[in-house]
C-alpha cells in the first residue's frame, strides 16, 4: 500500500465514523460545461455513452497531520482502512477497490474506468448502499460530473463549520455548499421542523472530469468556504 493523499480534494472534515450513515439523499453536481481556461471545453455526456465502468478508490494518508497513521488504526483487530475497503468490496457497483491517490492510480491501471468513486479510508462504517447509490445517482445524471451523498442534519451540528451542509433542487442537483447553515431561517434560530442536509465524505467522479478538475482555477466562493466542490458549481452552465 502506498502512503499517500488525498486524490481529490475531500470537501468536508467529516470523519463522523459515529453518524448513522442514512442516506437521504444523493446529490449530483452539476457542471454541463467546464471551461478549461482558453483552450478547451470538455463535453461530458455528449457521447451519450452510458458511464458503466466503475472503480472505488480509497486515497490513505498516512502522514496525516491530524493524526498519523490513522489508516491503520486497528478496529476490532483490524486496520481501519481494512474495515472501509472490506465496506466497499460489497457495493455492487464497484468493478474494482483499489487504494491509492484517484489520478494516479487511474493512470497506472490498463482498464479505463467511466466513474472514480473517492471513498475516505476513515469511514470504516460506509454503507455499501451509500456507494452504490451514488454511482447510480452519476449515471443517471449524464451531464453532471460528480456526485456525492448526503444525510440528514442533527441539530448540535447546525453552526459547527467543519460539518457541511448542502442543498439541491428539485431534480437532486447540488445548488450549494457551506460551512455554515443552509437555508438560514428567518428566526435565526435551527428549525426543528426543517430536513437539513449534512454532506458526506464520498464522491464519485467522472473520470474524464477527474484528470482536469485538481487543475481548475480557484473561485471566490471555493477560497472563502474553503470547500473544494464549489469551484464545480461556481464554473456551472445551465443547458
Ligand atoms: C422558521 O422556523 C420556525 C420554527 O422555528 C417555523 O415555524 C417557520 O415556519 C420557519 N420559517 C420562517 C420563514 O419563519
Amino acid at each position: 500500500m502506498d502512503p499517500t493523499s488525498f486524490c481529490a480534494p475531500s470537501s468536508s472534515g467529516s470523519s463522523s465514523s459515529t453518524k448513522a450513515w442514512i442516506v437521504h439523499g444523493l446529490v449530483v453536481g452539476a457542471a454541463v460545461v467546464v471551461a478549461l481556461g482558453a483552450h478547451a471545453y470538455l463535453y461530458l455526456g455528449r457521447s451519450g455513452k452510458f458511464r458503466s465502468r466503475v472503480i472505488g478508490i480509497i486515497p490513505a494518508r498516512f502522514a496525516s497531520s491530524r493524526f498519523p497513521g490513522k489508516p491503520l488504526v486497528q478496529i476490532l483487530g483490524k486496520p481501519m482502512i481494512q474495515r472501509t475497503w472490506e465496506r466497499a468490496k460489497m457495493a455492487t457497483k464497484l468493478d474494482q477497490v483499489g487504494t491509492e491517490r484517484c489520478n494516479e492510480a487511474l493512470q497506472k491501471l490498463e482498464k479505463k474506468y467511466d466513474v472514480v468513486v473517492n471513498i475516505q479510508g476513515d469511514e470504516p462504517l460506509i454503507e455499501p448502499e451509500v456507494i452504490d447509490g451514488i454511482v447510480k445517482a452519476l449515471q443517471a445524471a449524464p451531464d453532471a460530473v460528480f456526485s456525492t451523498a448526503v444525510t440528514s442534519l442533527t441539530p448540535e451540528d447546525a453552526f459547527d463549520p467543519n460539518r457541511v451542509k448542502c442543498v439541491m433542487d428539485t431534480h437532486g442537483y447540488a445548488i450549494y455548499f457551506s460551512r455554515g447553515l443552509i437555508p438560514y431561517n428567518k428566526s435565526a434560530k435551527v428549525n426543528p421542523e426543517y430536513p437539513y442536509m449534512l454532506h458526506l465524505g464520498i464522491q464519485s467522479y467522472d473520470t474524464k472530469f477527474l484528470k482536469i478538475y485538481p487543475e481548475l482555477p480557484s473561485t471566490p466562493l471555493q477560497l472563502e468556504e474553503d470547500l473544494e466542490q464549489l469551484k464545480v458549481l461556481e464554473r456551472m452552465a445551465i443547458r
